[in-house]
């Protein structure tokens, strides 16, 4: 693994860790305290009565009141109004330090000037669409192989989801087989096939409503970190025609809240290779996050496809694709085509400029500024003073990090898990929400995280700033 240039400076022990996190879902939930929850939730009625009045408006228009999955909705959304660097602001005039940043795209920091300056230029000179052929969509491909050497070819999509679509299709199409495997708990977006075994292992179809059985026929999921498990699917698929591919959140389901050992995707990249199965490597997340390399780069694993997203546009309007091998992506060749067999991907919108010009210039000054380590340096820190924090208070909670995705896990609720099925049903809801209070109460506090257990860093976080948010979180902390 190369931690010299990439935001991963050391990879958790991940035995340590899941250990950890069993110990504390051993343990019953412990929540902000019941007499500290009234002063969290004044917060919101009195310093953010903007966001509440919107929150209800849209509850009339749009269903649940919040479109984005990341929004916070308790005890109501709060309403973005501006935002730069480290730091967003609400309609109320509320400054929060901010650790969602967007869910990952901005590892330059929110709004970062000089894309948006070219981004600027851009919407001036030929508006965000053409819907022809634009010089940017080649500059991007170019920089994306040369940073990453395993995407020969590149295509542009509206978005992580399309990328896993394609990069799925693509591997049906090229290997003639059908099924496809992916671990317990991760999300690969919200395509009909990939409703599947999402955030709790083991679920399968529970989150699939409107998805009939046989969307998800082919798909089948596995435990994390279960090798043996995985290569059990792949004999068995053998016989009934073989698996197309198997793909893998890199870091591990979620965004790596449930870390993968050190070698697991080393392994899982012997074990394709021995069943004639393609690797994708969702690298909607970790891709430039890590490293320029991305996840591939960092533990130096050869994928043949790879799905991008977030940071590929550094934040920009649809930000999705896939790459990998000359041999694999020719058979997405567009336009008239070059190939009689052709797996079909579009989108009127995919590729526009704008995605293009925005993911160039976000993605060289990346590079130029080493952001994925900057941002890993920032990762690190706070992660430290978390632990540090957690450990004064002689809490049970636990804080580890890749690099610049720092975890916070508090309630644990995305560790449960379908092997203790009664717990999960008894103990679910109730984590959940405890989850969602100290979402709350980091709020209240002037923190914004992802859904109250996930930090993302950006280069933007500066000492300074680790600083002043981890003596908000150990104010935050001393309430529970
Ligand atoms: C690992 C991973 N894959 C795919 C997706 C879907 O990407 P999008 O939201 O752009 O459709 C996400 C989104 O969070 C993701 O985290």
């Amino acid at each position: 693994m190369n931690s010299q240039i990439y935001g991963i400076s050391s990879w958790p022990d991940t035995d340590a860790i899941l250990d950890k996190l069993k110990q504390l879902l051993k343990q019953p939930p412990r929540p902000i305290r019941r007499d500290a929850m009234p002063a969290v939730l004044d917060y919101f009625e009195t310093r953010c009565a903007g966001s509440k009045k919107l929150a209800a408006q849209a509850a009339g228009v749009i269903p649940g009141g919040v479109q984005h999955n990341l929004a916070f909705n308790y005890p109501f959304p709060l309403a973005a109004e501006r935002c730069e660097g480290a730091y967003m602001w609400d309609i109320d005039g509320n400054r929060y330090i901010d650790f969602l940043q967007a869910g990952g795209p901005t590892l330059l920091g929110s709004n970062y000037a000089p894309v948006r300056e070219k981004v600027h230029a851009l919407l001036d000179e030929c508006g965000p669409v053409t819907g022809l052929f634009h010089e940017y969509e080649v500059k991007l491909a170019e920089l994306i192989r040369q940073h990453m050497p395993n995407i020969e070819m590149f295509r542009m999509l509206g978005s992580g989801t399309e990328g896993v679509m394609a990069a799925i299709r693509l591997a049906r199409a090229y290997t003639g087989r059908k099924w496809v495997i992916k671990v317990g708990g991760a999300y690969h977006g919200w395509s009909d096939q990939m409703v599947y075994g999402m955030r709790i292992p083991g679920t399968g179809r529970r989150e699939a409503t409107g998805i009939p059985t046989g969307a998800t026929a082919y798909t089948q999921e596995c435990f994390p970190n279960d090798l043996d498990a995985l290569k059990r699917k792949l004999l068995l698929n053998r016989l009934r025609g073989g698996t197309a591919a198997v793909i893998v959140e890199p870091l591990g389901p979620e965004s790596g809240t449930r870390p993968v050992t050190a070698d697991y995707n080393r392994q899982v990249r012997e074990l394709c290779d021995k069943f004639g199965a393609l690797l994708i490597f969702d690298e909607v997340v970790t891709g430039f996050r890590v490293g320029m390399g991305g996840a591939q780069g960092y533990f130096n694993v050869r994928p043949d496809l790879t799905v991008f997203g977030k940071c590929l546009t550094g934040g920009y309007l649809m930000a999705g694709g896939v790459g990998g091998s000359k041999e694999v992506m020719m058979l997405l060749a567009g336009g008239i085509g070059t190939t009689s067999r052709r797996a079909f991907v579009g989108g009127t919108l995919s590729a526009n400029p704008l995605s293009c010009v925005a993911g160039y210039h976000a993605i060289a000054e990346m590079a130029r500024t080493n952001a994925a380590v900057l941002a890993g340096r920032a990762g690190d820190r706070l992660c430290q003073g978390l632990n540090r924090i957690i450990g004064k208070l002689g809490l049970p909670y636990v804080a580890y990090n890749q690099g610049s995705i720092v975890h916070l896990q508090t309630s644990a609720v995305l560790l449960m898990s379908m092997k203790n099925p009664l717990k999960l049903m008894k103990e679910a809801n109730v984590r959940k929400h405890m989850m969602e209070e100290m979402g709350a109460a980091c709020l209240a506090h002037g923190i914004l995280t992802l859904a109250g257990s996930r930090l993302y860093t950006s280069m933007a976080d500066t000492d300074e700033v680790i600083d002043d948010a981890l003596s908000r979180f150990e104010q935050v902390l001393s309430l529970v």
